[in-house]
């Protein structure tokens, strides 16, 4: 072994064989010019930053302005997740399910790895391979699990850093026969002998983002940004971990984590499931607004739980990232100050754009743009340039890479190995029409339908259109590691089985931020004014807020409704509560359609559901 780890320059403390074997045999096929692995030291990680700066990939930001904190500037031909280009390999093209691309594994192997011209031959030619040990959930926690990504990208390194418990601790946790998941990147981008770097190495015309959920192997090709490149995220924590969970019986979730404590000091704990760029960062943050004293909301995590059920019959969730990859535009003090507090120091910014003075912009940071930036593209950017070209400063899926710990309203219990109880869900799309502001599910079965059939207006999270309503089922459409019908069958069967042991299931709401008037404004002010929406539910689980029953569940009335210090009218509030027929008619044929794409092993609760909705519509 002390020749093999020798040969893949491990250093000491690393035992496990098959780790040094499997980047042994990596770095083989992919003939990187160095390998190093990475110890997760914040003078390591100071380092990395540096090398960065001086390659041209990071700028420095102004530390009087910024402290400790750099900006990434990415290719134009990536800058969000792939979905066209991100693959479900498992043996049977059923097991994928007709919401995943497939591909044969054998097929997609001799294409990445075996066939002549694999993509993975040669592929870090030029480049150092970083071997990055990682850790999803606390070290050690027999919720979380660990898996170590192979790299050609120090901004791959540096922001698994802030993402996740990486370095030297996961390597001791693996000891000698630890298993972990092998995660494969690269951005696709050999360097030949004195061929020059670009500042965002990448590959513009191919990737790849490929799972194998049998061998619980990811490779990515071609892209360095966000979930395509920090695998730990989308491809580990939702889409192996989906296919673990539903193998163990239990779950892993597109959603955020809150601690919600009332003046009587009793704290709550909300998981809520909404689509990339639909508010999970924003309601796990968020500050009560005024006339709410003495409640407190926490973040336990902004956009992944993992949850399992206790021997108690609670449901135990834990977050198992470390850091925030959250959305930029549209920021600030007014919508989300917790979220601009952590980003005081220390944050790796990506696509956003940078001020004169060495600081960073982005849409609605300020009232008032800066008279001049440089946008995300590298140009001039004024007010009036913007003006007249639409121009955009940052992009619309710039991010913000921040350690969780930069949080001030972090959740003491975030980081406990044993999670916390989840006393409620949340489902939310973004709908400016149909979906009304706030409905409670009648029982488990109707929660799982509201979930299933749930609709959003896509969002600059993904290559694509944007703004077309489509089923995103949970939120997870782009992240289900396995057939989508099996996952709603799986949902069913977590709740049947705690209640068939006696135990009470968490009650399940549907809620919609985003209805618009007929100027085409958002009619409910949103963010803080949210806490008036997460106060009734409290309510409901504590048996004391009102509602009405409605087609597809219940509603509250204006009156059920805290209204203190907000001017909202009961004619404001019926156009965002307000069940309307047609609507509702023409938004089940779109259930249908759902449903006769996933006809497939379509759970029979769900026609069922459907049918005793329609009932309801009809009377
Ligand atoms: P991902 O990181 O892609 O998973 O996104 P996310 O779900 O965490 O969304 P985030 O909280 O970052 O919000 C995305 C966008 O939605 C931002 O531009 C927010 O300003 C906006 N947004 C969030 N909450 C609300 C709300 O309550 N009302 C309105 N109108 N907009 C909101
Ligand atoms: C999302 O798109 O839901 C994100 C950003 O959280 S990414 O990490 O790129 O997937
Ligand atoms: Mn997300």
């Amino acid at each position: 072994m002390t020749t093999a780890a020798a040969q893949v320059n491990a250093p000491a403390y690393v035992k496990n064989t098959r780790l040094i074997a499997w980047v042994a045999e990596m770095a083989a096929l992919t003939q990187p010019k160095d390998i190093y692995w990475c110890d997760g030291t914040t003078e390591e990680y100071d380092r990395l930053c540096a090398q960065l700066v001086a390659a041209g990939s990071f700028k420095k930001l102004n530390p009087e302005l910024r402290p400790n904190s750099y900006l990434a500037i990415t290719d134009p031909s990536d800058v969000a997740r792939v979905e066209d280009r991100t693959f479900i390999c498992s043996d049977r093209k059923e097991d994928a399910g007709p919401t995943n691309n497939w591909c044969e594994p054998a097929e997609m192997r001799a294409k990445l790895q075996t066939g002549e011209g694999a993509l993975f031959k040669g592929c870090m030619k030029g480049r150092t391979m970083y071997v990055v040990p990682f850790s999803m959930g606390p070290l050690g926690s027999n919720i979380a699990h660990i898996g170590v990504e192979l790299s050609d990208s120090a901004y791959v390194a540096v922001n698994m850093k802030l993402m996740t418990r990486m370095g030297k601790g996961v390597i001791d946790v693996l000891g000698t026969d630890g298993e972990f998941v092998p995660c494969m990147h690269t951005v696709g981008a050999p360097l030949e002998a004195g061929q020059k770097d670009t500042a965002w190495p990448c590959n513009p015309t191919v990737k790849y983002i490929v799972h194998y959920p049998a061998t619980r192997e990811i490779w990515s090709y071609g892209s360095g940004y966000g979930g395509n490149a920090l695998l730990g995220k989308k491809c580990f924590a939702l889409r192996i971990a989906s296919t673990m969970g539903r193998e163990q019986g239990w779950l892993a979730e597109h959603m955020l984590l809150l601690g919600v404590t009332n003046p009587q000091g009793q704290k709550f704990h909300v998981a809520a499931a909404f689509p990339s760029a639909c508010g999970k960062t924003n309601f796990s943050m968020l500050i009560p607004p005024e006339g709410y004293n003495g409640w407190k909301v926490t973040t336990i995590g902004d956009d992944i739980a993992w949850i399992k059920p206790g021997a108690d019959g609670k449901l135990y969730a834990i977050n198992p990232e470390a850091g925030y990859f959250g959305v930029a535009p549209g920021t600030n003090t007014l919508t989300n100050l917790n979220c601009m507090n952590s980003l005081h120091r220390d944050v790796i910014f990506t696509n956003v754009a940078l001020t004169d003075d060495g600081d960073v912009w982005w849409e609605s940071m300020t009232d008032t743009p800066p008279a001049h930036l440089i946008d995300w593209q590298g140009k001039d950017w004024t007010p009036q340039i913007a003006k007249e070209t639409g121009a955009k400063a940052a992009h619309p899926n710039a991010r913000f890479t921040v350690a969780a710990t930069n949080n001030p309203a972090l959740d003491p219990e975030w980081d406990n190995p044993a999670g916390v109880a989840i006393d409620a869900f949340i489902f939310g799309g973004r709908r400016s029409t149909t979906v009304p502001l706030v409905t409670e599910a009648r029982d488990w079965t109707e929660g799982v339908y509201m979930a299933a059939t749930m609709g959003s207006e896509t969002t600059a999270a993904a290559f694509g259109a944007q703004g077309v309503v489509r089923r995103d089922p949970f939120a997870m459409l782009p992240f289900m590691g396995y057939n989508m019908s099996d996952y709603f069958q799986h949902w069913l069967n977590v709740g049947a089985k705690l209640q068939a042991a006696g135990h009470k299931v968490p009650p399940v709401y549907c809620v919609n931020w985003f209805r618009k008037g007929a100027d085409g404004k958002f009619v409910w002010p949103g963010y803080g004014e949210n806490m008036r929406v997460l106060e009734w539910i409290l309510g409901r689980i504590g048996g004391t807020a009102k509602g009405t029953e409605n087609a597809f569940g219940l509603s509250p009335n204006y009156e059920d409704i805290n209204w203190h210090g907000l001017n909202f009218s009961k004619e404001q509030f019926q156009s965002v509560i307000g069940v309307d027929k047609a609507a509702w008619t023409q938004e089940l044929k779109l259930h249908e359609e759902l449903f006769q794409q996933l006809s497939y092993h379509l759970p029979a609760e769900m026609p069922a559901t459907k049918a005793k909705i329609e009932q309801r519509l009809a009377a």
